[in-house]
């Protein structure tokens, strides 16, 4: 399997970076694991143009169009990101609105999921990630919910440790 991992967060040693990585050493037998961190590509929020509707392609030619490729290519999608201010980072809110021309069912059949990081308040973030595999219509794994605010405070989330387990066997058996 081909399994795409997509980092939101500003920190690529922080809380988030942790537990996909995790993810990503536990599936790394046997399948091709790739993590995108999103702060080393060049991705501009939707321009809400509409070219899309009648293109089915976005028409701002930055990194996107790269993620655009791997999107098609890959068997599972994982998002991740921290909770900022009550809902998901913005690097990985522009990925997402960017991909609005892929709602129509282009991704259906891959397996989606995602990784979210806060302090205390995320149940926002959860909705949005809910409703964003739900748009690309991917068939739905529960997502790890990861507590911490500090780098490495979420090693001490033993909850989300368990969690993380508990996803890569569903992955696995999917
Ligand atoms: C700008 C900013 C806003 C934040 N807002 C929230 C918030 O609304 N709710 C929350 O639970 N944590 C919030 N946090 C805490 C982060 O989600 C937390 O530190 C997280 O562990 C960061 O993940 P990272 O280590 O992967 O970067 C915020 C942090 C920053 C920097």
């Amino acid at each position: 399997m081909k399994i795409l991992g997509i980092l939101g967060s500003p920190r690529r040693d922080g809380n988030t970076a942790y537990l996909l990585e995790d993810l990503a050493k536990k599936l790394n037998k046997g399948n091709e694991v790739e993590i995108i961190f999103l702060k080393d590509y060049e991705i501009s929020p939707c321009k809400e143009c509409y070219y899309c509707v009648e293109n089915d392609e976005c028409s701002i030619k930055d990194d996107m169009q790269e993620m655009y490729k791997k999107l098609k290519e890959t068997d599972v999608i994982i998002l991740s990101s921290p909770i900022f201010m009550g809902g998901i980072a913005s690097r990985l809110r522009a990925f997402m609105e960017r991909t609005w021309h892929l709602r129509k069912g282009q991704l259906m059949g891959k397996i989606g999921s995602y990784i979210i990081v806060g302090r205390r308040d995320i149940g926002a973030g959860i909705h949005e990630m809910e409703e964003y595999l739900s748009r690309l219509k991917v068939k739905k794994i529960p997502g790890v919910i990861g507590y911490g605010l500090h780098k490495g405070d979420v090693k001490e989330d033993t909850e989300a440790m368990k969690d993380l387990s508990r996803l890569t066997n569903q992955i696995i058996n999917s």
